[in-house]
């Protein structure tokens, strides 16, 4: 039997049950953008990360975009970014016309190291904000970045797309800067039934800067004193995503118990050159990644797709070796703590509803392949 990556048709009866019921609510109501699902959805969700005002937003790209343009950032501006992330996350910086000035990631949990950015604070004196990824759900060493932040009066917008659920020293992750960006593609740990985000904040100013800008700068009837866009998230995603919102702490914990399987039959098996990740304050496992020798990484990759195992690269390529920046005129060899998880990493399925004999499978799989 195959075991997917990910599979979001694993749902339970009443879940499924109560998903088409709201999804029915929405469709009967004729408030289909914004409304009182997406109010309800914003106060559950602030509640839940502890944030004291919750956005909701059409995408995590579009929560990231408009973090930005709420802070002005624009042409001239330089904005410093993880070099190993998803797309996005340095992509926003770009749409507006300002650099993305990449930072290497720490070995451990592959976030933005804050040495480098100490480094990349003294070489380039504009930059107007800091962007740390917690990536696959760890993280990020926000004590560090937040008082670099700090003594320099730089902002710091939190890309949390992956990381509804993470703790770092008891604090949500995203709650941390003056803004945290979240997303609810379908694939994420709080997914959607399509594509939606949301950013949350501790300043009602910046939180009513937000709901402008998600309608276009509106700041009365018909009258616009910024340019904003239309971010706005539906009604039918907001009804979805408070259904899932019930689960979220109960499928984190699962994700974090499969993560401690994984652990123990690695170490059952003595695959000593596996690395496995280790566990945080309170990562949320959005991915699970494994790290190999490189002359190994891409022959385990093979041998476990023909088996039907699903695995991913995340990711394969570092955004200073992506195509579209060869303007910045990097090079391979100027980020080697990326360059390397770039060329050992490999995610593993850890969705909640995968089944302990399923890992078992993952892993028998990858002793024989090694
Ligand atoms: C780190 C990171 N930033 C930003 C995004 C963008 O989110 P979305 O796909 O909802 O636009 C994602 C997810 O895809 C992500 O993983």
């Amino acid at each position: 039997m195959p075991i997917p990556l990910l599979d979001l048709t694993r749902v339970d009866p009443e879940f499924e049950r109560e998903l088409e019921e709201a999804v029915l609510q929405v469709l009967r109501s004729g408030r289909y953008i914004l409304g009182p699902e997406v109010d309800a959805l914003e106060a559950e969700l602030a509640e839940y990360i502890g944030a004291k005002q919750v956005i909701g937003l059409s995408s995590g790209t579009d929560a990231l975009l408009a973090a930005l343009m709420a802070l002005n950032i624009g042409p001239g501006d330089a904005v410093a970014v993880p070099v190993y992330t998803f797309f996005a996350t340095a992509g926003t910086v770009s749409r507006l016309g300002a650099k993305p000035v990449f930072v290497d990631v720490e070995p451990r949990y592959k976030c933005m190291d804050p040495a480098k950015l100490a480094a990349a604070l003294e070489q380039h004196g504009n930059i107007k904000a800091i962007m740390p990824v917690h990536l696959y759900g760890a993280g990020a060493d926000m004590d560090a970045i937040m008082q670099l932040a700090e003594s320099k009066g730089i902002p710091v917008v939190e890309d949390a797309a992956q990381a509804i659920g993470t703790k770092i020293k008891g604090r949500s992750a995203g709650t941390m800067g003056v803004a945290g960006c979240f997303s609810t593609f379908p694939s994420k740990n709080l997914g959607g039934i399509g594509d939606g985000g949301f950013l949350s904040c501790m300043d009602d100013a910046f939180a009513t800067k937000i709901r402008q800008m998600r309608n276009h700068g509106q700041t009365g009837s018909y009258e616009h004193a910024f340019v904003g866009g239309n971010f706005r998230i539906d009604a039918l995603q907001a009804a979805g995503l408070r259904v899932k919102l019930r689960r979220i702490e109960q499928m984190t914990e699962a994700r974090r118990a499969n993560a401690d399987r994984y652990r123990e039959l690695f170490a059952a098996k003595g695959l000593d050159e596996v690395e496995v990740p280790a566990d945080q304050d309170r990562h949320c496992y959005h991915q699970y990644l494994i790290h190999l020798p490189r002359a190994k990484r891409d022959a385990l990759l093979g041998a476990l797709r023909e088996q039907q195992i699903g695995c991913a690269v995340y990711y394969p390529i570092p955004l200073h070796l992506q195509p579209c920046y060869a303007d910045l005129k990097h090079s391979t060899g100027d980020f080697p703590i990326a360059e390397d998880a770039a060329l050992r990493n490999l995610a593993l399925p850890i969705y909640p509803e995968l089944r302990a004999d399923e890992q078992e499978t993952v892993v028998k799989a990858i002793a024989a392949a090694l």
